[in-house]
Order: C-alpha cells, then structure tokens, then sequence
C-alpha cells in the first residue's frame, strides 16, 4: 500500500503543478449548474488522473467529478476530485487542492490531499495515521466550542434552498470563536485532522469532495457523522466532522433546527 500512496502523491503533485501554473489566468469557464463551474483546467487534470492511474492500476476503477467512469476488474475504485475549490481558483484564491481517494470493497483504504499552492501533500493509508508532508499529524485538542475555529461551506443551489444552511450559519458564528468558509471542502477535513480548524458542517458534498479527506481526518483521530451523528459514508450529503472533543456540541446544535 506505501507503494500506491507514493504513486497517488506523485499523481496528484503533476496534476497540481497544473493548477498552480494556471491560477490566477484567464480561463475558459463553463457552468455545470448556475454557480457550478467547472474550466478547463478541472479536465486536464482529471484526464491527467485518470491516464496516470489507468497505467499504473490497469485493472482498478475510477470515478471522476468531471465525469469519467471506469469499472474495474477488481473491488478498488479511485474516486477523485480533480480539483476541489474551482470558484476560488477561478477568481485567483489560493485555496485548492487535488483529492486522490482510494475504496476497496466498499471502504476507503488510502487518501491523498494535495495542496499545489502552500504545497502541502496530506496523505493516510487506512490504519496507518495521517500525515502532513510524510510527518504525523493530529486533530487540535480544543474542548472549547467558544474557543473553536470551525468551518463550513455552501451548496451550489444555495440559493433555491437555503433554509438551513443559513440557520447552521447563523448558530455557529454565535456559537464558536470564529467561523471559515474557504471553498475547498477537502482541505477543510485536512486542516481539522492537523490542528488548524477545530470542526466542520455542510450539506451536499459528493462522494469526491470527502473520499480523501474523511479518511485522513479519522486517521488524525478525529470523527467524522451525519447530523444525526451516525457514523459518516462518502454516499451521504451531510457532515459533520471535528477533532472528537467538539463532536457532540456540533451534533446537538444542529439538532436544534433538524
Ligand atoms: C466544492 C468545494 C466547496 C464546497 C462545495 C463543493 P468543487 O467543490 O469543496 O468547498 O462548499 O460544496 O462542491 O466544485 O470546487 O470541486
Ligand atoms: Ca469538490
Ligand atoms: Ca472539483
């Protein structure tokens, strides 16, 4: 498995240093929805994925956010966010990353982060612990929910439906120190499972957005649920996710307006 991780972290370095390359240019952009967007640069660098896995695992599956299918010969399926935080990088932010998430049978086995930007690589093999450029990571040990730094993010259809979204908002910034909405909801679960924030909510994610990410925050020892606090999958919209002290505060606030 050290073998595949070192692949998977190579992959996503190439596809990132397209990214990196590219932001803050003039792009062709297209929506997907009405805010969905998606450039041309989210399809190099799935196209570039899915080449790199296809000759390295011929026989693994693939499931890209742009859309490319594969169905392996064996369980394993790469599922990937070719990159996660296209609103910011079309308008230049710097927050971004690669998401490279390997399933086997149905559960998430390795996890690759890759921030082309600060050129920060998270990275976990199931069972293995979590790390930050090949150093061990940790969840922040904060117990505090007045002292917390959590974030959150906001659906593309936000604004057809956005009831409780804006509540789980409005209870958090009262509720916390501070609350963050960067765009990048993979490097959000990273910057829980090294210390950086504390807990995390939003709704609507795909299995792409937190296959890696998930995955790499438990590693880091922190918990990830739905907002009834059952045990998350990948397959669900709901999350919430924090370094395990503050899991029940952020599952009880939002019980107030489920
Ligand atoms: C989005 C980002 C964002 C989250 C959205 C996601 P994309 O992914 O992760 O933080 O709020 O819900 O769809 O479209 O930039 O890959
Ligand atoms: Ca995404
Ligand atoms: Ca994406």
């Amino acid at each position: 498995m050290k073998d595949t991780l070192e692949t998977a972290v190579q992959i996503a370095k190439e596809a990132g240093k397209i990214i990196r390359e590219n932001l803050g240019k003039a792009l062709q952009v297209e929506y997907k929805g009405k805010r969905d967007l998606v450039t041309e640069i989210d399809k190099r660098c799935e196209e570039l994925i899915y080449k790199k896995i296809g000759c390295a695992f011929p026989r693994h599956g693939f499931m890209g956010e742009e859309g490319t299918r594969k169905s392996g010969e064996d369980e394993y399926v790469w599922i990937v966010d070719p990159l996660d935080g296209t609103t910011n990088f079309t308008h230049g932010y710097p927050f971004v990353a690669v998401s490279l998430a390997l399933e086997f049978k149905g559960k998430i086995i390795l996890g690759v982060v890759h921030d082309p930007i600060l050129k920060e690589t998270f990275a976990s093999i199931k069972g293995k612990g979590a790390s930050l450029d090949c150093k061990p990571i940790h969840v922040s040990k904060s117990d505090d929910i007045s002292k917390s730094l959590l974030a959150t993010g906001f659906s593309y259809d936000f604004k057809q439906d956005p009831g409780l979204q804006i509540k789980l908002f409005d209870e958090f910034i009262m509720l916390a120190q501070a609350v963050r909405r960067d765009g990048a909801a993979a490097l959000d679960l990273c910057y829980i499972a090294m210390g950086r924030f504390d807990g995390f909510w939003e709704m609507k994610l795909h299995p792409w957005d937190t296959a890696a990410g998930v995955l790499i925050l438990k590693e880091a020892g922190g918990v990830a649920t739905d907002f009834k606090g059952k045990d998350y999958s990948i397959y669900d919209q709901e999350i919430i996710a924090s370094n395990g002290l503050l899991h029940k505060p952020i599952v009880e606030a939002i019980s107030k307006h489920i």
